[in-house]
Parts: structure tokens; C-alpha cells; sequence
């Protein structure tokens, strides 16, 4: 190469500069990396610049970030997803469940699934309770599964399940609890009516015990959870919904610690203390009553090209 030609090539390399950091790293992608992954690592790299430029750290700072993550990385096991819990605290999974669940005016808000469903729960009939370890104050739940025409589905199936009364699902518990406490499958009758017998939830701590619970601790944040049950409501034809029931009383209704909380997710508690209506329902009065209906969405028709 002639001395002036590489002399010119040398002045205009696209040198990597505080300024221009996000541009370099980004034009070294290759030519055929996939559209989507070049797009979002172009923003990622885009942001992450940016708020480096912000913030800048020291580098002990940027070093207890690498730290952090490396220790959230080594808290993940089968049991335990703690950049979930990460990505739930930082409000990202209720953000990513939001964008992906944009449903009709009416239908039922999808919420997180968070880490403790458990798949092939046991089956009921209405009526039944799910309490097993007689721990709480009894609540009898019962409402419709409907379509947003207010039309009532039979035979949708309802997957509930909630922590005990202190605070734990069974799964966090397994030699303390009873197998499948407080979860179970029901199906709605031909009238698309459900009903049974539980106990009302209490708010309780996501895990703390790693990185997670250490970075609420230094945001002087709490790990609670406001008081719920969960729900996966599901019927032919019709999208399913993953969703929650709030208690309205709970004092961490306006704090949940992974945003789970939405103002149609909030239900009626009502307190019964008629003996005879106890009596009727099979529960010890006094108990709470909670009237609740879903309503789903049909499918969206599929457009994938058949081939
Ligand atoms: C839950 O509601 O079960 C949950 C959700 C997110 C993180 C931890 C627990
Ligand atoms: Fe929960």
C-alpha cells in the first residue's frame, strides 16, 4: 500500500471514542447477522452507552455490577430463576407481559406467572376446598367464566393457586405442607359457573435471600408481595389468561414489590358472619365471600402461511 494511502487509512479509522462508542460498536456487526437480533442489540448497545455516559462509573462501581450479576448468575439452580426475580422487581416482566397481552376492553388483564405454578395440579369438582393444612380464615369464591360478549363459557378449566397462611406455597415447603396445598384445577358448568372453598391470601416476601433481596434492601425497597391468588383461566377457542385476584385490604396493595397489582385484578372481600350461610357453604363462619368473573378473549385468528 502506497505511504500516503495508509497514512489516510490510518487517519480515518473509525476510531472507538467516548463520543462515538455506541456507533463503533454497533458497525462491527456482520452482514448477515438476523434483522431482529441486529435491531435490538442496536438499542441495547444504543441505551447501555447512553446511561454509562450518565452515570459514569468508577471503576469499583462498574465492578460491583459485574459482581452483582455474577452472584445472581450463581444463585440460579433448577429452584431458583433469580434473573427472573431480577427482571420482576425492575418491573420488566410485568413491562414484557403487558406488550405481549394487549387484549379487547373487557377481557381479563394477563398478569406474570411468577416462579411457583405447578403444572397437572389435582382436579376438583366445584365446591371443593383447597385448603389442606387448615391453616386461615376460610373464603368461598365462585363467579362465571364469560366471553366479552358477556356470553358464559362451559367447561373452562381454572388452575388457581396461592401460599398458605403463613405466607409460603407448598413447593417452598415440601416437608411442611401438604402435597398440592392451596392449588388445584376446576372446570365451569354448563351455566359457565365455578366455585370453592379456600382461605384468603396473605401478602408475603418474594425469596430475599440472594442478590435480588440485597438490591431491594439498598433501594430501601420491601419484598413483599400484595396478597392474591393466581389463576390461569383457559377455554377452547379462546386465549388463555394468567392472572391474579387481589385482596383489597391488603396494606401492600399500592407497593407490590413485581407491579403485579392492576386495578381490575382487585376484588370485593366480603366478611360473612351468618352461622346458617356457613353452614350452607361448609365452612366456619366468620368467613370471606368473593365474587369473581373472567372474561377471555377468542383467539386471534392465525395467519401463519400454511404450507
Ligand atoms: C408469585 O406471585 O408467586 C411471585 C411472582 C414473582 C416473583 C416471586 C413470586
Ligand atoms: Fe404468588
Amino acid at each position: 500500500m502506497p505511504k500516503q494511502t495508509l497514512k489516510s487509512t490510518i487517519e480515518n479509522l473509525p476510531y472507538f471514542e467516548e463520543e462515538n462508542s455506541a456507533e463503533v460498536v454497533n458497525s462491527r456487526m456482520g452482514v448477515d447477522v438476523s434483522p431482529r437480533l441486529r435491531d435490538v442489540m442496536t438499542v441495547l448497545v444504543k441505551h447501555l452507552h447512553a446511561a454509562i455516559k450518565e452515570i459514569e462509573p468508577t471503576h469499583n462501581e462498574w465492578l460491583a455490577a459485574i459482581k452483582f450479576l455474577t452472584e445472581t448468575g450463581k444463585m440460579c439452580s433448577d429452584w431458583r430463576q433469580e434473573y427472573i426475580l431480577l427482571s420482576d422487581v425492575l418491573g420488566v416482566s410485568m413491562l414484557v407481559d403487558a406488550i405481549n397481552h394487549r387484549r379487547p376492553s373487557g377481557a381479563t388483564p394477563n398478569t406474570i406467572l411468577g416462579p411457583f405454578y405447578v403444572e397437572n395440579a389435582p382436579r376438583y369438582e366445584n365446591g371443593a376446598n383447597i385448603c389442606l393444612d387448615g391453616k386461615g380464615q376460610s373464603m368461598v369464591i365462585s363467579g362465571r367464566v364469560l366471553d366479552v360478549s358477556g356470553n358464559p363459557i362451559a367447561n373452562a378449566t381454572l388452575d388457581v393457586w396461592q401460599t398458605n397462611d403463613d405466607g409460603f406455597y407448598d413447593v417452598q415447603q415440601k416437608d411442611l405442607q401438604p402435597d398440592h396445598n392451596l392449588r388445584g384445577v376446576f372446570s365451569t358448568s354448563d351455566s359457565g359457573s365455578y366455585w370453592f372453598k379456600s382461605v384468603k391470601p396473605r401478602h408475603y416476601p418474594i425469596p430475599d435471600d440472594g442478590p435480588v433481596g440485597k438490591l431491594l434492601r439498598c433501594l430501601g425497597r420491601h419484598p413483599n408481595r400484595a396478597a392474591h391468588l393466581h389463576f390461569i383461566v383457559a377455554a377452547p377457542g379462546f386465549e388463555p389468561v394468567i392472572t391474579h385476584i387481589f385482596a383489597p385490604d391488603c396494606p401492600y396493595l399500592a407497593e407490590d414489590t413485581v407491579f403485579g397489582v392492576k386495578r381490575d385484578l382487585v376484588a370485593e372481600f366480603i366478611e360473612v358472619t351468618d352461622e346458617d350461610a356457613a353452614r350452607e357453604l361448609g365452612v366456619t363462619a366468620p368467613f370471606w365471600k368473593v365474587k369473581w368473573d373472567f372474561t377471555l378473549a377468542h383467539k386471534k385468528p392465525d395467519n401463519a402461511v400454511k404450507t
